[in-house]
C-alpha cells in the first residue's frame, strides 16, 4: 500500500498562474467520463480573474504542465478549501495527482492561520475519494449541490 508521500513517488512543482503557463493548463485536458467532475480550467481561470481570495496553481513535472489546481483561504476563517484540481487525461496514474495534493497541502500548512482543509467531490468520483482519503480526508456529508465534502485537520 503507497503512503501519501511514498517513496519514489514523482516530484511535482505549483507555479502560480501567468503568461507563461496559462496557454499549457488551457490545454490539458480530461477523460470523457471525468469531465462532469470539474469545472473546465478554462472557466476556473475566468473566476480566478474575479476573485482575490482564489489561488490557482499550475502542477508542474519534469518541466510539463501536467495538471492545474485551485484553493482559498477565506478572509477571516482558519479553513482552506481545495475547489479545483485535476490531471491532464495523458498524464493520469503516473503519481503525479497523489504528489500535486502532498504540494498544496504543504503550501496551506505554511499559511500562518490555516487550521483545517476541506476539499469537495461529486460522490461517485471514486479516484478522487481514494485519493483524498488516503491523506486523512475524512467525509463530512454533502453539500445543497450533492457535492461529497470532506475534511483534514492540520498538524494533527
Ligand atoms: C483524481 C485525479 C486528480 C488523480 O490524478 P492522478 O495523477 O491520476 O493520480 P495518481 O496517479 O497520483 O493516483 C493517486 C491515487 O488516486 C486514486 N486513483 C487514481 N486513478 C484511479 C482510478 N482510475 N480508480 C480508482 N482510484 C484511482 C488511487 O487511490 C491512487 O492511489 P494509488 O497510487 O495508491 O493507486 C485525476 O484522476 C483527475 O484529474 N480526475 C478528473 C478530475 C477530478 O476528478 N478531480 C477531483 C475532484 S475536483
Amino acid at each position: 500500500m503507497s503512503s501519501p508521500a511514498g517513496a519514489g513517488a514523482p516530484s511535482v512543482t505549483l507555479e502560480p498562474v501567468g503568461k507563461g503557463n496559462r496557454a499549457a493548463i488551457l490545454a490539458l485536458e480530461l477523460l470523457p467520463e471525468q469531465q462532469g467532475f470539474v469545472a473546465s480550467n478554462a472557466e476556473s481561470l475566468a473566476e480566478a480573474r474575479h476573485d482575490n481570495e482564489a489561488i490557482a496553481r499550475a502542477v508542474v513535472a519534469d518541466g510539463r504542465v501536467v495538471g492545474f489546481l485551485m484553493y482559498s483561504v477565506p478572509e477571516d476563517e482558519d479553513e482552506a478549501i481545495i475547489y479545483r484540481f485535476m490531471i491532464d487525461r495523458r498524464e493520469q496514474g503516473r503519481g503525479f495527482g497523489r504528489a500535486a495534493v502532498s504540494r498544496v497541502l504543504e503550501e496551506i500548512a505554511g499559511l500562518a492561520r490555516t487550521r483545517h482543509v476541506s476539499i469537495c467531490y461529486e460522490p461517485e468520483n471514486a479516484a478522487a475519494r481514494r485519493l483524498y482519503a488516503s491523506f486523512g480526508f475524512v467525509e463530512n456529508g454533502l453539500d445543497e449541490d450533492g457535492e461529497m465534502i470532506a475534511m483534514l485537520e492540520l498538524g494533527g
